[in-house]
């Protein structure tokens, strides 16, 4: 059987930023700004970007077009054997239960979508599963037919869409106050708390450390450029996070409403804000749109990640994969969405924030530590150095940087939120 691939260059980046721009970009990252000192948390966020981000992201690629396969396969393929399936198998796991949560989220963008457009919507499950819905028939189209062709028409609406949504809030009265809540530096919040908050959203923001860019990167051709494709994908997912602060800021402060209200801003508070604002019946439509695009465009790739695996591990049919993979994820979605309410709590805490705790704290962490640890430590350099070159001229200083990094800072980084969610400091 062929390997799947993706068709053009430009897609590739399209379905990478697809799967990196999502609800951790317009749910997550304009509170976080917001509570943790706004400019100064940016500037933060910007470094582990740039210094973990990046070099796990390439490590990813790496791993995944040498081994030219799956989590498991590919880390089978580069090691000879099966030592490092203990790798592979926590980035499965990871991708279960980050698509259980991801989706009742996914499920309430649907539910917000409708309501905004038609005033009413379904209950709760059925709007889970039409989350899941989309993602069997774009899965169900294929790698390069399905993933690659939808990303490239739906990133670009998304821009489009956040770029009106910017218009109109900055067109308010008294817009300065938010942009000023947003950006304004405040440098006595950094604390370790918050460096490790922004070091954990860069990792979930930018889809890593579950083996999501080492399947996509499976798809892609010897030509393309690896340095050039993750530096598009962080540009543009930082770029929409910073783009969906000044489209929701702005506003909240204009027409009145406290910023202070975390994960629930985006929808408790904004369709509040859009009821009161001039027009505000349209661009709430425009803003659910938006975030169900970007939800959905990276709930497919968690998804791809199982669906990879099982097709090429275990020869199943992507169909029936796909049936597979959408039958689990429902299950625990429904799961996951029964805990909101206080039931199916195990110490205290209910199933949905112990998949994102476990997931967040210690998988994703776990998992890119593994796989810089295996490519700065035990891959011979000489092959890492020639997959990178594939599809990039020469630039060893670049790749020396980035050994030298991934053998060092990013192990000792991710290390450090592993003793913090363990709690030692
Ligand atoms: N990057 C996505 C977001 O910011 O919402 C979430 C995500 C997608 C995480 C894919 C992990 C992943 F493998």
């Amino acid at each position: 059987m062929a390997k799947n691939k993706f068709g053009s260059k430009l897609g590739v980046v399209m379905a990478a930023a697809g799967s990196a721009v999502g609800l951790g970009n317009v749910w997550r990252f304009p509170y976080l700004a917001g509570e943790n000192g706004g400019g100064a948390f940016l500037l933060v966020y910007i470094i582990c970007v740039l210094v973990i981000g990046i070099p796990v992201m390439m490590s990813e690629f790496v791993i995944g077009r040498r081994g030219s396969g799956n989590a498991v396969g590919a880390m089978r393929s580069l090691s000879g054997g099966r030592k490092w399936d203990w790798l592979g198998a926590i980035c499965i796991l990871c991708s279960i239960l980050i698509l259980a949560f991801y989706l009742v989220v996914t499920g309430w963008c649907v539910k917000f979508f409708l309501l905004s457009l038609f005033g009413a919507a379904p209950a709760d499950w059925i709007n889970t599963l039409i989350a899941l819905g989309l993602n069997v028939l774009i899965l169900g189209l294929g790698v390069e037919k399905g993933i690659e062709k939808v990303s490239t028409v739906l990133m670009p609406l998304l821009l489009v869409l956040l770029v009106m949504l910017v218009v109109r809030s900055l067109t308010l009265p008294n817009s300065g106050e938010g942009i000023r809540f947003l950006f304004e530096p405040d440098f006595t919040k950094i604390t370790t708390d918050v460096w490790l908050a922004a070091l954990s959203q860069s990792f979930f923001t930018l889809s890593l450390g579950m083996g999501c860019m080492l399947t996509y990167a499976s798809y892609m051709k010897k030509e393309q450029n690896l340095w050039s494709t993750a530096a598009q994908v962080a540009s543009i997912d930082t770029l929409v996070a910073i783009l969906a602060g000044v489209a929701v800021f702005p506003a909240v402060f204009s027409l009145g409403f406290s910023p202070t209200e975390g994960p629930q801003l985006v929808f408790d508070v904004l369709p509040e804000v859009f009821h009161s604002m001039p027009g505000g019946s349209v661009f709430g439509v425009l803003f659910f749109l938006l975030l169900l695009i970007a939800a959905v465009t990276s709930a497919i790739s968690i998804q791809e990640i199982q669906v990879a695996y099982l097709n090429e591990q275990h020869q199943m049919s992507r169909s029936k994969a796909l049936v597979w993979t959408t039958a689990v994820a429902f299950a625990l979605a429904m799961l996951c969405s029964l805990s909101l309410d206080g039931s199916l709590s195990i110490g205290g805490r209910g199933l949905f924030d112990w998949f994102d705790y476990l997931t967040s704290k210690f998988l994703m962490p776990l998992s890119a530590i593994g796989f810089v640890l295996y490519l700065g430590w035990f891959y011979p350099t000489e092959e890492s150095r020639d997959e990178i070159k594939q599809g990039s001229e020469g630039r060893e200083w670049l790749f020396q940087t980035w050994l030298w990094t991934i053998r060092t800072v990013v192990p000792a980084g991710i290390f450090i939120i592993f003793l913090h969610g363990l709690g030692v400091f």
